[in-house]
């Protein structure tokens, strides 16, 4: 049996929808998404901060989930200091030493002083923040907190989905409405690099993109892909289609990423503070 967890906090907009309820369902959910996103971009960061990872530095990750990217990179780079933050309590009370979890609401404002961290990331909080707080709240926050000479990584997927099926089109453009209608803005992956930009102390501004294939043709990724979305899928049909069979509706996108080839794609957007 799977633990509950609660979603009390009124700042959290699609909890019920997009996170399940059932504690390890949702913490194998995210690392199954993990590893999906460390091997499509063959890695777990972009920026040119290995070096200082070597040698020794504070990183953040906003939105920590539960906490499988920070525990890879403490492991891999054990002289640095690691903070992981989220309003949930996903994470594993037994973890590496130099890994500290922080529940926290971050639309209150990040609990650190100004300049704290080399390094700040912030993975998939696409459904979780309105587009309104990632410009009055987020944005300014990781600054704020973020050392000169950090650099800070924003990686989100696009949520239009290429080559898809009827089934798949409906869903997505179903979704995109009653998110749009709750503020949030389901193509903020590649305005962050336009937002970032326009923050004058925020320089060497880059965004890569990287396919995320759905489904046997792409191989194992598509596979594990396809398994990833469907299962984050599930609230998604609750939410928009309340009468319909979920296990239907799931067995007719299976059939679609098979038959066009789908895939979305995801953005990672990073920059440097001058
Ligand atoms: C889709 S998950 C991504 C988790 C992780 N970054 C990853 O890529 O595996 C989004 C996370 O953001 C957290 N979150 C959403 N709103 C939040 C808020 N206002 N404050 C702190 N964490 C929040 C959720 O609890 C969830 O763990």
């Amino acid at each position: 049996m799977g633990n509950k967890h609660s979603h009390s906090n009124k700042s959290k907009v699609n909890f019920e929808v997009i996170h399940s309820k059932d504690k390890d369902l949702e913490t194998d959910r995210l690392s199954l998404g993990h590893y999906i996103m460390r091997e499509i971009w063959q890695g777990n960061f972009l920026s040119p901060i290995s070096d200082t990872l070597k040698q020794g530095a504070r990183v953040l990750d906003v939105g920590t989930g539960n906490g499988t990217w920070i525990c890879e990179l403490a492991a891999d780079y054990q002289k640095s200091q690691y903070v992981g933050i989220d309003i949930l309590n996903l994470q594993p009370s037994i973890r590496p030493f130099n890994v500290q979890f922080i529940q926290h609401d971050i639309l209150k404002g990040l609990p650190f002083e100004d300049n704290s961290f080399d390094f700040i990331h912030v993975r998939e909080m696409i459904f979780d923040i309105k587009e309104s707080d990632w410009s009055n709240i987020m944005y300014k926050e990781l600054y704020r907190v973020l050392k000169p000479g950090g650099w800070l990584e924003i990686i989100d997927p696009e949520l239009y989905w290429h080559d898809s099926g009827p089934v798949m089109t409906k869903l997505c453009n179903s979704v995109c409405d009653r998110l749009c209608s709750q503020g949030i803005n389901p193509f903020i992956a590649k305005r962050h690099k336009e937002s970032i930009q326009s923050m004058p102390g925020l320089t060497f501004v880059q965004q890569e993109e990287r396919v995320y294939p759905l489904g046997p043709w792409a191989g194992k990724v598509g596979v594990l892909a396809e398994s990833f979305l469907k299962e984050t899928c599930k609230g998604f049909i609750k939410w928009v289609y309340p009468k319909k069979n979920v296990e239907r509706v799931l067995n007719e996108l299976s059939t679609e990423f098979k038959t066009y080839k789908s895939y979305f794609i995801v953005v990672r957007c990073c920059a440097k503070k001058a």
